[in-house]
């Protein structure tokens, strides 16, 4: 076996989060523009050159893979490689396979993603209201995620929901947001909204909701404890006393959580960005183009890694203006 990858701050970089695709049937307000350009076919790695460079990561010791997009659902044959992703499973070092999605297709692909070996599922979803969440999201059915998230469920996978906390727009529904999950034994994690991409007429300084205040309101009226154990995610989680569920709180702005970080992004081009907040990024589809061999592959992923750096440095404070250009599709988040 070969040696761990490891960064220049000595942190062991386990988890590879992988965007096959800039696309999403969704256009959600604090992500994407209402008018996207998305990239061409050819940009794209092909599903064949996505398994190996995924592949050569889980010989250098990842442990966990995690589906991203744009909405992964979406991409044509995911389905074929989530299965071959699937194989690693059990027989190397990969432990966990698993997606980030908006839920709007697993109805359609819960038992392939069961059968590919996926046992938590992790759904973005920021409000239970059909007409909030039609406009947020420009024109999504709020109907087909909760009928996708049931069939998740019932084949046994487990459900983790992710909600952006934006001003103004859920502040009123955390508390609903809290007892849905409670009563369907699913963990909740709210996120801060971070300063990537262009949106076009909106303004992320009207959408920023710090989660130091989201905890407060919460704590007000319910009990919550400090939990220690993470989950390999930058999420830090409490215990409700009242319910029992387990909350999460991922605050890139409030609580820079950098120094535990084991993670590097490969976007849907095959370039590997070191860090979500930095435009540092190694092109690996280059080498894999140039027919290059195993050997030749792992070399580039252990030189990207020795350039990630310490963290983001995300500031509300110097406005939104030169901040990141990237969008948060094209790396998965
Ligand atoms: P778990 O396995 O459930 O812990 O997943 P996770 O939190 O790693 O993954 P998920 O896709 O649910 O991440 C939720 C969101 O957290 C992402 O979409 C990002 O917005 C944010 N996030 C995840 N990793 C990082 C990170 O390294 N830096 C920053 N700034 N945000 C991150
Ligand atoms: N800030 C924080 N989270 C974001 N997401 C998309 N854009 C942003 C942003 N600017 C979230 C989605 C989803 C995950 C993939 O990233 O809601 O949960
Ligand atoms: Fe699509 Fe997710 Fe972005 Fe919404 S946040 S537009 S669902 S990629």
């Amino acid at each position: 076996t070969q040696p761990p990858l490891i960064d220049p701050f000595a942190r062991a970089i386990s988890y590879l989060r992988v965007s096959v695709t800039d696309r999403c049937d969704f256009r959600c307000t604090y992500c994407m523009a209402e008018e996207m350009t998305f990239l061409p076919r050819r940009e794209l790695l092909s599903l064949e050159e996505l398994d190996r460079l995924c592949s050569a990561f889980v010989r250098l010791g990842v442990r966990k893979l995690r589906v991203t997009g744009g909405e992964p659902l979406v991409r044509r044959g995911i389905t074929e490689f989530f299965s071959a992703m699937g194989r690693h499973l059990g027989t190397g070092t990969l432990e966990e396979l698993t997606l980030t999605t908006n839920g709007s297709q697993l109805g359609r692909f819960a038992k392939d993603l069961h059968a590919a070996g996926v046992r938590r599922v992790n759904v973005s979803l920021d409000t239970l209201n059909a007409e909030k969440f039609a406009r947020l999201t420009r024109w999504g059915r709020l109907d087909r995620v909760l009928n996708g998230i049931d069939a998740a469920r019932s084949t046994g996978m487990r459900i983790k929901i992710n909600a952006v906390a934006l001003k103004g727009f859920n502040e009123d529904e955390i508390f609903s947001l809290a007892a849905w999950c409670a009563g369907e034994d699913m963990d909740l994690t709210f996120i801060e909204v971070m300063p990537m991409g262009d949106i076009g007429t909106e303004n992320r300084l009207d959408q920023y909701w710090p989660l130091s205040d989201l905890r407060a309101r919460l704590a007000a009226r319910l009990t919550l404890t400090d939990l220690s154990e993470r989950t390999g995610g930058p999420a830090r989680y409490v215990r409700v006393g009242e319910t029992g569920q387990k909350i999460g709180f991922i605050t890139p702005l409030t609580h820079n959580f950098c120094e535990g970080c084991n993670r590097v992004r490969l976007s849907c081009t095959g370039q590997l960005y070191t860090c979500l907040g930095q435009e540092g990024s190694a092109d690996l589809r280059a080498p894999l183009r140039a027919r290059s061999d195993d050997r030749a592959l792992e070399q580039a992923i252990r030189a990207a890694i020795a350039t990630k750096p310490k963290g983001h440095d995300f500031d509300y404070s110097r406005g939104i203006r030169g901040q990141m250009s990237r969008h948060m599709s094209h790396t998965g988040g």
